[in-house]
This record gives structure tokens, C-alpha cells and sequence, in this order.
């Protein structure tokens, strides 16, 4: 945390209330992700081992992380690797009748995590139900200006749900669809192999990153800090 706090600033998650308890429960600013059990587990938590798909950390908070931090603390020898798509690319590569058609566009981003995942496993684009102001969800534009560079930024997530504002829901999801295909492309890939000691840091501003599933019974113990961002603009 002291390393990654010459970056900037911490990132703190705000407190939300877990499925079946009723007290707030206020993140740590060093996340455990830990999959098995090991001694180290009694700080956590549930399996981790399921697919995760592209997304972007914290893109459910109004003013996202910048950059996050991941340090191997114990992986499985052969893996699973990590990837990391480039959304820069991936927006410069974009036809110019997408790039059109994406311009202005504003996206909700619903955290997949806690209370919101179980009350609404239904996309809202499938239920076509409009969302409530205390869910955990935030409103970015789908085409973001990197706030260093300058550079636009396709800032789209494919692991939880999506919907695009005042737009045609069922368009919507198609539009959404198709850009998730195109981000998968492996040439906007950086794909990244773990050991032991290794510490990673990405930038969120301009990035998605996924992994594949892996063994529900191997031990992998990763630690992760974020950096405070600013509101995507
Ligand atoms: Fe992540």
C-alpha cells in the first residue's frame, strides 16, 4: 500500500450492506482475491475461480479507480494468466459509422457485486425496468478522453451488465453486444503470465482486463490496491 500510494491517492470502495446481513460492511483499501483454502484464507472468502470477463475495476462508482495494483502472493504454476485489452486501440479501430454511432453516448455500469447482483440477476435492457437511484450503479460516457493523454478510450464493460441511456433497449443490447465482440480481438491483447513477487499495475482509464476460469481446487492468493480516479469525462 505504501508502494502504491506513490501513484496517488488510495482508493477506499464505499460501505454496502451483504446479502442477508444488515450492518454496512466497509471494504479494506488491500483486497484479498483468494481462491482454496489456505491459512492466509481466514481474511476471506468466497471461491474465485469462475471466468471473469473484460471489465474495468470500479466503473460502477461515479469517479472510477485510475490504476490498480496485483501482487501474487501465491499462483498455481500453470497459470491462469491474466489479459489485458487495450480500449484505446480498440476505439481507433473501430469503423467511422460505429465511431458516429457511439459518439455522445452515455452508459450505465452496475457493480456485479453485492446487494444489486441478487436483487436483479435480469439485465435491465431484459426487464426494461427503469433503475433506482440508491443501486450501485454510475453513468460514464461509452467513449471516455483519457485524462492524461487526450486519447479516446472505448470504456466498455463485458462482465457485468450494461445499458445505454435513452436508447432503444433492444438496439441498445445489440450495439453493446457487438462492441464486446470487437474488444475480444487478440492483437489489443497484453496477456500476462504470474509469479510469484509479481506486482502489476494497470491503467483503468484506459484498459479492461479478464481472465479465464481455473480450478475450483488450486490456491491463488493476489493482493490488489487501487488508485483514486477522476469522473470519466
Ligand atoms: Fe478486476
Amino acid at each position: 500500500m505504501d508502494f502504491a500510494n506513490y501513484f496517488g491517492d488510495i482508493l477506499q470502495q464505499p460501505a454496502y450492506i451483504k446479502k442477508g446481513e444488515t450492518e454496512p460492511y466497509l471494504p479494506p483499501l488491500v483486497l484479498t482475491l483468494a481462491n482454496a483454502a489456505s491459512e492466509e484464507s481466514s481474511v476471506n472468502v468466497a471461491p474465485n475461480y469462475r471466468e471473469l470477463l473484460p471489465h474495468i475495476d470500479h466503473d460502477w462508482l461515479p469517479t472510477p479507480s485510475s490504476g490498480s495494483f496485483l501482487y501474487g502472493v501465491e499462483l498455481p504454476e500453470n497459470g491462469p494468466d491474466t489479459y489485458w485489452v487495450n480500449l484505446i486501440q480498440a476505439y481507433e479501430e473501430l469503423d467511422d459509422l460505429t465511431k458516429q454511432q457511439i459518439t455522445g453516448l452515455q452508459v450505465r455500469h452496475f457493480n456485479f457485486y453485492g446487494k444489486y447482483r441478487d436483487e436483479y440477476p435480469e439485465p435491465a435492457y431484459a426487464a426494461g425496468r427503469s433503475v433506482k437511484p440508491d443501486e450501485r450503479v454510475a453513468t460514464h460516457p461509452l467513449v471516455r478522453s483519457h485524462p492524461d493523454t487526450g486519447k479516446k478510450v472505448l470504456f466498455l464493460n463485458a462482465a457485468s451488465e450494461v445499458d445505454i441511456v435513452d436508447y432503444d433497449l433492444v438496439e441498445g443490447a445489440k450495439l453493446i453486444e457487438r462492441l464486446r465482440e470487437h474488444i475480444k480481438q487478440p492483437h489489443f491483447v497484453y496477456q500476462h503470465h504470474w509469479s510469484k513477487g509479481d506486482l502489476l499495475y494497470w491503467d483503468n482509464q484506459a484498459t479492461a482486463h479478464y481472465r479465464p476460469e481455473f480450478n475450483a481446487n488450486a490456491t491463488r492468493i493476489l493482493k490488489r490496491v487501487s488508485i483514486r480516479g477522476s469522473r470519466p469525462f
